[in-house]
């Protein structure tokens, strides 16, 4: 029996042109270039240039993955971008770039689960897909988090940087088979007890601020690896593949150690592991597209690979997904 699904016909990314090194923010913070690649495997991030929004990078990242999928932007229905750093409080960001791709039908909106957005996105856009409702998909991951850093605080600036990352996922019949291509099953979570440990201290409607991130770093790093690695087993399950099965982990790229721990808990070769994180740093929602993107480049991802994403951020949030290329 014949199976609808969500196919991978393009991705691309895109980054600022801006390299910011860990020797740069060492010159003027009590930090090192050492201790950040000690705890974090960061040694570089970029940032985006004044005037640079989110929705300039995650539209150079929609067209990248255009390209990629040799698609014009008239085939595109539907547009999530996840995102925490929109350009405005509203319109959705998602909106620009659907203006700026000339696209005048279906739907485009953001959606805000911090790092895990783009696993969330990627759900989202898939059920759409899946029903019926539209027909190809731009799931962007995009983010300019340089503006929402308290650039005096050594414990969470010299972490994260920015960047966009884009599918294009179109609805195809697939004969409902192991071997199927598109996205397998997608798996998502909450829990807002935790909301206090990775947060930004202002918004609309509180102190109608943007505000800046706040991080109990060392809470975050205690739940991560059992979280992260509790989401992937239940892709496990819902599949039937196991650790064994996966060509390519490609993990939100918060810091090595979060990544390759999950990765031995989870018994997933070191050689599987795609990790953009020394050179990007962590661009929340973009970063798993921006590591497919970099895997696409370079060719490793394959059709028929089986890729699994797995993320996990403010909220807390985790999620994961298994797709075949
Ligand atoms: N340079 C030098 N020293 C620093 C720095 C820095 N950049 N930042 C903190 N320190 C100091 C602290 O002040 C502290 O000093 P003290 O002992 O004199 O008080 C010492 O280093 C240890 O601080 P910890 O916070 O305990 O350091 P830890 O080993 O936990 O590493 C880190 C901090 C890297 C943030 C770690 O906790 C971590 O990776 N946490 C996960 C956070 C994360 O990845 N968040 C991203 C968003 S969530 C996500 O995407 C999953």
């Amino acid at each position: 029996m014949s199976v609808r699904r969500s196919i991978v016909r393009g991705v691309g990314g895109y980054l600022p042109a801006r390299v910011m090194t860990n020797q740069e923010i060492a010159s003027r913070l009590d930090t090192s270039d050492e201790w950040i690649v000690q705890r974090t495997g960061i040694h570089e991030r970029r940032i985006a240039a004044e005037g640079e929004t989110t929705s300039d990078l995650g539209l150079a990242a929609a067209r990248a993955a255009l390209a990629d999928a040799g698609m014009g932007s008239d085939a595109v229905d539907l547009i999530v971008l996840a995102t925490s750093t929109p350009d405005q409080t509203f319109p959705a960001s998602a909106v620009t770039i659907q203006a700026e791709l000339g696209i005048t039908r279906g739907a485009a909106f953001d959606l805000q689960a911090v790092c895990s957005g783009f696993v969330f996105a990627l759900a989202t856009a898939d059920r759409f897909l899946n029903s019926g409702e539209f027909r190809c998909a731009l799931v962007i991951g995009a983010e300019t988090f340089s503006r929402i850093l308290d650039w005096n605080d050594r414990s969470t600036c010299v972490l994260f940087g920015d960047g966009a990352g884009a599918l294009v996922l179109e609805a195809g019949e697939q004969p409902g088979e192991r071997t199927d291509r598109g996205v397998l099953t997608t798996h998502l979570r909450s829990d807002g007890r935790y909301r206090s440990k990775l947060y930004v201290d202002g918004g609309p409607s509180t102190t109608g601020t943007v505000g800046q991130l706040r991080m109990e770093g060392r809470e975050v790093f205690r739940h991560a690896v059992g979280m992260i690695t509790d989401v992937v087993e239940d892709a496990f399950k819902a599949t039937g593949y196991g650790a064994k099965d996966i060509d390519w982990f490609v993990p939100h790229q918060a810091n090595k150690r979060i990544i390759d721990g999950s990765a031995h808990k989870l018994g997933i070769a070191p050689e599987k592991i795609v990790s953009t994180v020394d050179r990007h740093g962590n661009t929340s929602a973009a970063s798993i597209p921006l590591a497919l993107a970099d895997a696409r480049v370079d060719r490793r991802i394959k059709p028929g690979h089986l890729v699994l994403l797995e993320a996990m951020g403010g909220g807390f949030t985790w999620a994961s997904a298994l797709v075949r290329w």
